[in-house]
């Protein structure tokens, strides 16, 4: 979901209009608008996409003023309706108040201002706040003050953003664990979930830290920021300058983001790379604070991710274990604390996620840390909350990646595991084979083949169209095949919406082959058939059995492996790698086959349904 907040010389409600539509990326399922005026409060707020919202504003205009709010709502509490959708009033409605998050308190607090006379309205939890946030005010007559005073009393996560009828040139905000940024322009102040709600105006933003309230107040012309902590004490911000640019939010000519953001994996990829190894093939991470001695006391990896990047970690298993030797887990980070883990000083925690947001793979990170565990964050948003928490990150320089499913991001987390293994190995002294010396260099053409595959994707779109009216298929691969196949199987779920499961080839025998059926398509990776060639033949006697049950075999596999061809109904090539690096380039053929039916079957590919870009619930 995303926030907006503004105070300026601009007209407030169209600057909050287009932040909102710069961060529909993120998911949402209704959203609203609030502005103080005419010594008043006007809010507009609607269900479904921000055109609806647009409708009702144009027919029912709002007065325009210098101060504004914004929201998008993905729901959590309550259906996805005009009443639930934000800002919340108090009652009268003089003060409005969008959120995200969870309170978890909230039951408590509804039966006490229940208790006091107060009528809420809706099924949220936010409503609440605008309620308890009245009262503060009426007392206090502060509204930042107000924040502070019901913050205090608040539990769970949440940004909080609100404007007063009796304050009108003030909106205030108020960050725990959920992302809040302050954009600062000229003569105006911008509060949002993410710069790219601001960044057509502004790039010198301020990150908030947790447990802070900002206050923009307009005099005259000025806008004056204040930050505090939730005791009112002045907080120490860290102002930074934004260094991407409004166009590189945009999709850059394609139909979609996720079409835009497939093209920029070469670059993305590139990017990671970019001085992290040098002319003799060293790794310089400078940015893994962690000392050396303590890297070289690491018994046990973990790893902890959800959705995308957690095949990342998958991946990122079989590296770390083969060219370090230490033990390496990978879990799901929604599953990782409630099983009581076993973890301490000596234990490696990598917690992947792109947008450092992410709940589950937060709590797992604060888990780890409370048992002692260092953690070391792989992430793509600077600042964000997963890497503040941790002893240190390695940021992925995907470049924003605005597609709810995750493409680039994904590349380059994988880019960013290889490097972590591989400086593993170095700072421990691992004796480097010629295999590990072989990757390092190899590594480096990996943008270059990532650009071939892309360049060859024609007959894998075509593919694509003509399976569009099937109802399931099916993704085999062995090794580090296999989480590719579970990646090509969720990419087909998120934006076909078909029924798409990923197993490891070896398992087939085990219970899946039963499903197999006439024409059922099927997409085998197959590892390439040098290095552990044991594999390769064992996966091309499994596309053998599947063949001989009637399945449509579509076959990614190296350029110039013959011994596939006679089975495979299609055969996507890709280029040849270093065995453990094949999912850089096995992956991307799955993302644009994934994204062509989408587009066949008339859905939404940047949007899907159900679906959010940044989960920040657990
Ligand atoms: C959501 C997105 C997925 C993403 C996952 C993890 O579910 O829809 O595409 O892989 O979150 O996100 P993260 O930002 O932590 O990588």
């Amino acid at each position: 979901c995303g926030i907006v907040g503004y105070v300026g010389g601009q007209c407030a409600l169209d600057v909050v209009l287009a932040g909102l539509r710069r961060l529909e990326y993120r998911g949402y399922d209704s959203a609203g608008v609030a502005v103080p005026a005419d010594g008043g409060l006007a809010a507009a707020k609607k269900a479904g996409k921000l055109a609806n919202l647009e409708k009702e504003l144009a027919a029912r205009p709002l007065p325009s003023g210098p101060t504004g709010i914004g929201h998008t709502r993905w729901a959590t509490h309550g259906a996805p309706n005009d009443a639930n959708a934000h800002p919340h009033l108090d009652n009268p409605g003089r003060v409005a108040v969008v959120h995200n998050g969870i309170i978890e308190n909230f039951a408590a607090l509804r039966a006490e201002l229940a208790e006091r006379g107060h009528v809420l309205v809706s099924e949220t939890d936010t409503e609440v706040v605008s309620h308890l946030l009245s009262e503060a005010f009426s007392s206090c007559g502060d509204l930042a003050e107000a924040m502070r005073q019901v913050c205090r009393r608040l539990e769970g996560a949440f940004t909080l953003v609100a404007v007063h009828a009796d304050d009108p040139d003030v909106v205030v905000g108020a960050r725990r664990n959920s992302p809040l940024v302050v954009g600062v322009g000229d003569g105006e102040a911008f509060l949002a979930s993410d710069v790219a709600a601001f960044i057509a105006h502004t790039r010198e933003a301020i990150e908030l830290g947790q447990d802070q309230v900002v206050e923009l107040r307009r005099d005259s012309l000025d806008v004056t920021v204040t930050v505090t902590t939730f005791e009112g004490k002045d907080a120490e911000v860290r102002p930074y300058h934004v260094d991407w640019d409004a166009s590189a939010a945009e999709k850059g000519g394609y139909d979609y983001f996720m079409l835009k953001e497939i093209a920029e994996q070469p670059k993305a990829v590139a990017d990671t790379l970019l001085g992290r190894i040098d002319a003799a093939g060293s790794l310089s991470l400078d940015e893994v604070r962690i000392p050396g001695p303590v890297l070289r006391e690491v018994d046990k990896v973990v790893i902890v991710a959800c959705g995308t990047a957690y095949h990342a970690g998958l991946i990122a298993k079989y590296a770390i274990e083969h060219w370090t030797r230490i033990p390496c887990e990978t879990e799901l980070a929604s599953e990782f604390r409630y099983r009581d883990p076993i973890l301490d000083q000596r234990t490696l925690v990598i917690a992947i996620s792109q947008s450092g947001e992410t709940m589950d793979t937060l709590m797992a990170l604060r888990h780890a840390r409370e048992q002692g565990a260092k953690v070391l964050a792989i992430c793509n948003t600077n600042g964000s909350t997963i890497p503040r928490e941790s002893d240190a990150v390695l940021y992925t320089h995907a470049g924003p990646e605005v597609a709810v499913a995750s493409t680039k991001a994904f590349l380059t987390q994988l880019v960013a595991c290889y490097l972590v293994a591989l400086y593993l190995g170095q700072v421990r002294g691992t004796k480097w084979g010629d295999e590990v010396r072989s990757v390092v260099r190899e590594l480096s053409d990996i943008a270059t083949q990532v650009d071939e595959v892309l360049e060859t994707m024609e007959p894998v779109r075509e593919l694509a169209r003509s399976l569009a009216d099937k109802g399931t298929v099916l993704f085999l691969g062995r090794h580090v095949g296999y989480p590719v196949a579970l990646e090509g199987a969720l990419k087909l779920k998120e934006l076909a919406y078909m029924h798409a499961e990923g197993f490891a080839a070896g398992e087939l025998k085990h219970g899946p082959i039963a499903l197999i059926e006439e024409d059922l398509p099927v997409v085998v990776v197959v590892p390439s058939p040098r290095g552990r060639s044991v594999l390769h033949d064992k996966i091309v006697s499994n596309i053998q059995e599947i063949r001989a049950r009637g399945a449509r075999t579509i076959v990614i596999a190296e350029r110039g492996d013959e011994a596939v061809r006679p089975y495979a109904d299609h055969l996507i090539e890709i280029p040849a790698t270093p065995v453990l690096l094949q999912p850089l380039v096995a992956t991307v053929p799955l993302q644009v086959f994934a994204c062509e039916l989408a587009t066949a079957r008339g859905n939404e590919v940047d949007q899907p349904r159900n679906l959010a870009k940044s989960v920040t619930v657990e």
